[in-house]
């Protein structure tokens, strides 16, 4: 499926998106433009207000900053949006989100499986503003399509959603939505722009963690929404100005530079992490591997619809509970190549035991079917392995001698 304002193929577009040579020197590489504030031209009013306007030209760096709108720009033209907001971290885009579309009384459906951040802040922070929150299996069309009410404004669903991998279908749950006059957000870092056209499939705010997969290289962190101009310049007033919680220049320069050879490295991952996926299927010591692009995957016919790429993100269970601890201790001790430690996307293969009897006490809290279904891709629970850049070979050599 092409994105629908991808003008050029994804790795022109990932190098020269937003991007022209530097208009004063030449410069082919963009320069990175650390400077808070900007000379004025023009007697102008200095309010977020004035965006609405038009606001070209630049003000002050928490309005808009060159190395910011580049990045920007580059994103947007990845994932075949109109424009996009960056800001300091992808926690920060999910609060932008949050906060910018919903007020007291308003009502959000949330994926009651998402990163364990944006699960406590809907369970704990949406609640305590006065916006009631709904938690639903986005698997379940049923249960989301009973689950919106006439003061839902907004649906935010996470596909392939961290860390339990269960997908969710964005095409369906955008017509349920849209049928109600409610706007959907999906956190697609898991996939990155590349993996799936989330905008084509009808989402109107599609977020990402540029940590990881967009950045890529585990040296900067960043968040960005993509999506419709309108929605994006209000989130730019709100979060950006507003709140504040913007990107640092050189950060956005970092995750530039990495953004670059996005398509060519979602390639290597989703190669690395095939090799991986089907070895650790054929070990003995592994009860299961749930990665999209695997038939064994309950969700495969969705991933392979939806997905153009099945990225470097799987987790896999060793049966109980106690036996993950203790595979975890001897990946921690034994573990040469791939480093035991959160976060994910990047060059470096990075693995992490996350056990659900916890994970229910902090992040989660479900029961009932709810938690049934968790149980069901995640067992007591997983290891959440993050396939990097390194040859396939030396990832299997690696794991072999922590499952010994
Ligand atoms: C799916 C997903 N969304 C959001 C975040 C939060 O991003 P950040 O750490 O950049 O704030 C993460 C971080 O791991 C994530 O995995």
């Amino acid at each position: 499926m092409k994105p629908t304002n991808r003008k050029h193929g994804p790795m022109t577009t990932a190098i020269h998106g937003g991007e022209t040579p530097d208009p004063t020197t030449g410069a082919s590489a963009p320069p990175i433009h650390m400077s808070s504030t900007f000379v004025s031209e023009d007697v102008a009013g200095f309010s977020a207000h004035d965006l609405e306007d038009g606001g070209d030209g630049f003000i002050y760096s928490r309005w808009g900053n060159p190395t910011v709108s580049l990045l920007e720009q580059k994103i947007a033209a990845l994932q075949g949006a109109e424009d996009c907001l960056c800001l300091a971290s992808g926690m920060a885009a999910a609060t932008a989100i949050f906060l910018t579309f919903l007020s007291a009384g308003d009502h959000v459906v949330v994926s009651d499986v998402s990163y364990a951040g944006v699960a406590e802040l809907a369970r704990e922070t949406l609640p305590r503003l006065g916006i009631e929150v709904t938690l639903v299996d986005m698997s379940d069309l049923d249960a989301v399509n009973a689950a919106i009410r006439p003061t839902t404004r907004l649906v935010h669903t996470e596909t392939p959603v961290n860390p339990i991998m269960r997908l969710t279908d964005l095409k369906a749950v955008s017509a349920l939505v849209h049928a109600a006059g409610a706007l959907h957000s999906c956190d697609a870092t898991f996939a990155s722009p590349l993996g799936m056209d989330a905008a084509g499939l009808g989402v109107d705010l599609v977020m990402h963690s540029i940590t990881k997969y967009i950045g890529g290289h585990g040296d900067a962190v960043g968040g960005a929404v993509a999506g419709r101009a309108d929605l994006i310049a209000a989130m730019r007033k709100e979060a950006a100005i507003h709140h504040g919680g913007v990107l640092s220049p050189f950060n956005a320069w970092l995750i530039a530079r990495g953004a670059a050879t996005l398509p060519l490295r979602m390639r290597a991952h989703q190669d690395g992490a095939a090799a991986v996926a089907r070895w650790l299927e054929t070990h003995p010591a592994v009860t299961r591997v749930m990665y999209p692009g695997l038939p064994s995957h309950p969700q495969h016919d969705l991933a392979a619809r939806q997905m153009t790429n099945f990225s470097g993100m799987m987790s896999f269970q060793v049966g109980s509970a106690e036996n993950g601890r203790a595979f975890a201790r001897r990946m921690i001790d034994r573990l040469e190549v791939i480093h035991y430690a959160v976060s994910l996307g990047h060059h470096r293969s990075l693995i992490f035991w996350m056990e659900t009897a916890p994970l229910m006490e902090t992040s989660f809290r479900l029961e009932g079917k709810q938690l049934k279904s968790y149980e069901d891709y995640a067992g007591e629970g997983i290891f959440r392995l993050s396939v990097g850049l390194e040859d396939a070979e030396d990832l299997i050599a690696d794991l072999e001698a922590a499952l010994d």
